[in-house]
């Protein structure tokens, strides 16, 4: 595997062996010395289009403590600014004969279009409204721990509802693509004018009525409404979204006692989701992030280790 565009690039084999060697990485997060030589001598670039705390935190950390070498250019800074294109931007570093980007981009197909450019590697750290694969990846290891916590971790038996501003989310869509791969059941939450065009092809079910689906999904996960990707009219008011479709203390209570609260953050607390919900004791919301440094350490193993055998 050169580069990971999508969730759909991936298969069964390939998301199991990521997760299992995320596991490994994890450790190495409690250690007091955080350092593994994996990477020693490649470089990556980490270009973020757009804004990150996440996502770009935890893609750095994981290239730090793998020990490759790192640059971090934004938009902003760049030569982007001065009117350059991508494209150009992009062939001048990779001129310089870096090993690979990780980058998020607003436009949807962009790191895409960006992989066809260059020689190095492409991680896609997301994509407009289209991809975010080390999200689905990192939401899976959270998913994984929890039923190994509660019992079993047979993702045939288990039912994903994803709730909220479907329209607009790159990480709904590589969520569903990972997910049915790994066998799992999707349910698909959101009032009519948030759930995307085609959504009935996707292999999922979809509902508008979120307390139809909260009483026995396995795994009730929040997203984010929005507001910057909306120009208004998608809902009545914050206070109807909530009330119909946020993960209220009544809601959470209904909630089958092995199931858990995920979110990809960063959240709306009060529109989407309740603090109640947010910092209850089956929320993932935590461990979420804590498993996107050992994912992402897994996948720049996986892409650009060297060892024999260290390529998916
Ligand atoms: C998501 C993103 O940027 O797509 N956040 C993340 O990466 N953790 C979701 C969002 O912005 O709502």
């Amino acid at each position: 595997m050169r580069h990971l565009l999508s969730a759909a690039d991936l298969s069964l084999a390939q998301i199991n062996s990521i997760l299992d060697v995320a596991e490994e990485m994890h450790d190495v997060q409690s250690r007091p010395v955080k350092k593994l030589p994996t990477l020693r001598g490649r470089t990556i670039v980490n270009m973020f289009f757009e804004d990150s705390t996440r996502t770009r935190g935890s893609f750095e950390l994981a290239e730090k403590w793998l020990s490759a070498d790192s640059l971090n250019m934004a938009a902003k800074g760049s030569s982007v600014s001065k009117g350059e294109s991508m494209r150009d931007t992009m062939l001048t570093l990779d001129a310089m004969g870096v090993d690979a980007f990780v980058i998020r981009h607003s436009g949807s197909g962009a790191v895409y279009q960006a992989s066809t450019w260059v020689k190095a590697q492409v991680i896609n750290a997301g994509d407009g409204q289209h991809e975010h694969p080390t999200q689905a990846l990192l939401d899976a290891f959270a998913m994984r721990r929890h039923f190994r916590e509660v019992g079993d971790d047979d993702w045939t038996t288990k039912t994903v509802a994803i709730v909220g501003d479907l329209l607009h989310s790159r990480v709904v869509r590589s969520n569903v693509l990972l997910l049915r791969t790994l066998g799992a059941k999707v349910v698909l939450v959101a009032p009519p004018t948030l759930l995307p065009p085609g959504v009935s092809h996707w292999g999922t079910q979809v509902s508008t009525d979120l307390d139809e689906v909260v009483d026995h999904a396995d795994i009730v996960m929040m997203l984010r409404v929005q507001r910057e990707r909306m120009s208004g009219g998608f809902f009545g008011s914050e206070r109807e979204y909530s009330d119909a479709y946020g993960l209220t203390p009544q809601r959470l209570a209904r909630m089958l006692p092995s199931a858990a609260v995920c979110h990809p953050g960063p959240m709306n607390r009060g529109l989407e989701i309740s603090s109640a919900a947010a910092d209850a004791a089956n929320s993932l919301i935590l461990a979420q992030v804590s498993a996107g440094v050992a994912v992402r350490m897994s996948v720049l193993y996986h892409l650009l280790g060297t060892d024999e055998g260290a390529h998916v």
